[in-house]
């Protein structure tokens, strides 16, 4: 007899509201993530401001509604102003964080432009490496001032009357970092965002604001890091960045999959030192989580140290184009469901990145179209069906041995429940390798709801990939989910990635 695992799902059993821009992604001035990515003036497949539709429309599949910009390491060094006025007068850049060459063909009011065709919002990140409060304040003026002052008056001069209204904005990004330019300790970093972020709210009171938290679970000041800097900052800010990537280093695919167990304790610990702060403050806001970097990474770090070694300041050089495999997208799925089962903290994350450069899109460099990797589909999937409420499974598992996370449990899942629409989405994955498992889900208080599909992701091969000739591992429909009296029966397969969507 199959593995079984029960599971109970109640309209009662609120986490929170999924905040729509836990489906963000992130855009940086890196590789052929702008330049051979979205933007590609001349390609067959480009629009008349040089933006490629093909692109674009893949985003709109994957319903992004928030992307990061301009960085990532690259804004630590980010002068805006090359970034606007006339392309023919902007200057080029050496590109310290990635070591390429940055002519600013596309900036500001291009980016803009671009997020508009693709349906997202743009949150900003300032510079707060090699630059500080004046830069982030002129900069804040220019995008979001309505006019009658120095920088608003540019912006209008450079053809844009309306103000952008950027309304989420990022204090810097990861300040912890030895590599970043312009590294800080947690007190100069925690003074300098405490100081900008009460010059910026000057500006435009309306704004909210992300300060770094740790760049990893691993940092040397991990914790400590978060509690000075939210010392200094509590009253100003929003949200505290996390960053996370995985990747299967030691070959060994079970302890690979259990690696979003990590994510699940570095949130948890990231929240009880939030609320940690705000008990010695006596506050009353909580400060919420933008998790604005996550993903599997490590496929492409030789090449990467390669080329930045040996062969710097390239033009949108082929910087961290990791192909992903099927484990990868059972890994961003798990990692989808902790990030859904924190839904009442995770208020913003951003899958990093979004198009060629660690990421579900890609275009191919040798001018052909543009392709979907593997782990497009977990998250197109959660983007499209995981809007509503989430709601806490009462979850009992069986468990499989690894070598380095001891007991791991087979089935990892959450559901939304959409009101509005009527329907409910369980997103499961059975990250045992060996054994498929039968999920038995206890869905009665969802009277008059019956099984509309269940899409499943699985492949023979762990390290199937897809490449812009052919798709290996792409989602289907199957028949594995049957229901009887308001007990769903689903079969999840060893290694499978699931969605089992019910409604009226
Ligand atoms: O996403 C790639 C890089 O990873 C980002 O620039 C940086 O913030 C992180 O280290």
């Amino acid at each position: 007899m199959a593995k079984q695992a029960k599971m109970i799902i109640d309209k009662a059993f609120k986490i929170s509201e999924v905040d729509k821009r836990v489906y963000g992604s992130f855009i940086e001035h890196l590789g052929r993530a702008v330049y051979d990515g979205i933007y590609q003036p001349g390609h067959p497949l480009s629009d008349e401001n040089g933006f490629r539709k093909d692109v674009i429309e893949l985003v709109r599949e994957l319903d992004v509604p928030l992307v990061r910009y301009p960085g990532g390491n690259f804004v630590s060094n980010f002068f805006w102003e090359d970034s606007v006025g006339p392309v023919s007068e902007r200057p080029s850049r050496l590109e310290l964080a990635w070591r390429s060459l940055e002519k600013n063909e596309v900036g500001l009011h291009e980016f803009k432009k671009w997020a508009d065709a693709a349906n997202s919002e743009v949150m900003m990140a300032v510079n707060l490496g090699t630059r500080g409060i004046a830069d982030a304040c002129n900069l804040l003026e220019y995008c979001n001032h309505p006019g009658g002052s120095k920088y608003s008056d540019l912006r209008i001069r450079h053809g844009q009357r309306e103000p952008y209204g950027f309304k989420t904005w990022c204090l810097g990004n990861e300040m912890d970092g030895p590599w970043q330019i312009g590294h800080k300790t947690m007190d100069e970093y925690g003074r300098l965002a405490e100081e900008t972020a009460k010059a910026m709210k000057l500006i435009d009171p309306s704004i909210e604001f992300v300060v770094c938290g740790s760049s990893n679970r691993q940092m040397p000041t991990y914790a400590q890091w978060e509690n000075h800097v939210l010392t200094h900052t509590y009253e100003y800010v929003d949200y505290l960045s996390l960053h996370t990537y995985y990747g299967n280093r030691s070959n060994n695919s079970v302890d690979f999959l259990a690696k979003s167990d990590d994510m699940d304790y570095f949130i948890k610990e990231i929240i009880a030192t939030c609320d940690y702060v705000k008990a010695k403050k006596r506050a009353k806001k909580n400060i919420n989580l933008s998790f604005d970097e996550w993903n599997v990474w490590y496929h492409s770090n030789a090449e990467d140290d390669d080329i930045m070694n040996n062969k710097p300041w390239q033009v949108a050089p082929k910087l961290l184009e990791d192909i992903y495999n099927f484990e990868d997208a059972l890994l961003v799925g798990l990692m989808l469901i902790v990030l859904l089962r924190h839904s009442d903290r995770v208020k913003v994350a951003c899958l990093a990145q979004l198009v060629n450069v660690i990421a579900p899109i890609m275009t191919d460099p040798n001018g052909g179209g543009s392709w979907k990797q593997t782990i497009f589909y977990p998250f197109m999937h959660a983007s499209k069906y995981g809007r509503g409420v989430a709601l806490q499974p009462v979850l009992s598992t069986p468990v499989h041995d690894s070598k380095e996370h001891g007991a791991v449990t087979d089935v990892e899942a959450v559901a939304v429940y959409n009101e509005e629409k009527e329907e409910v989405t369980i997103f499961a994955v059975n990250r045992n390798l060996e054994e498929d498992v039968v999920l038995n889900t206890d869905v009665r208080c969802f009277e008059g709801y019956t099984v509309k599909e269940h899409i499943v992701l699985e492949n023979d091969d762990l390290k199937a990939e897809n490449c812009c000739e052919q798709e290996r591992v792409k989602p289907m429909s199957t028949n594995q989910t049957s229901m009887d009296n308001g007990m769903l029966t689903s079969m999840l397969h060893k290694a499978s990635w699931n969605v089992i969507r019910l409604g009226k």
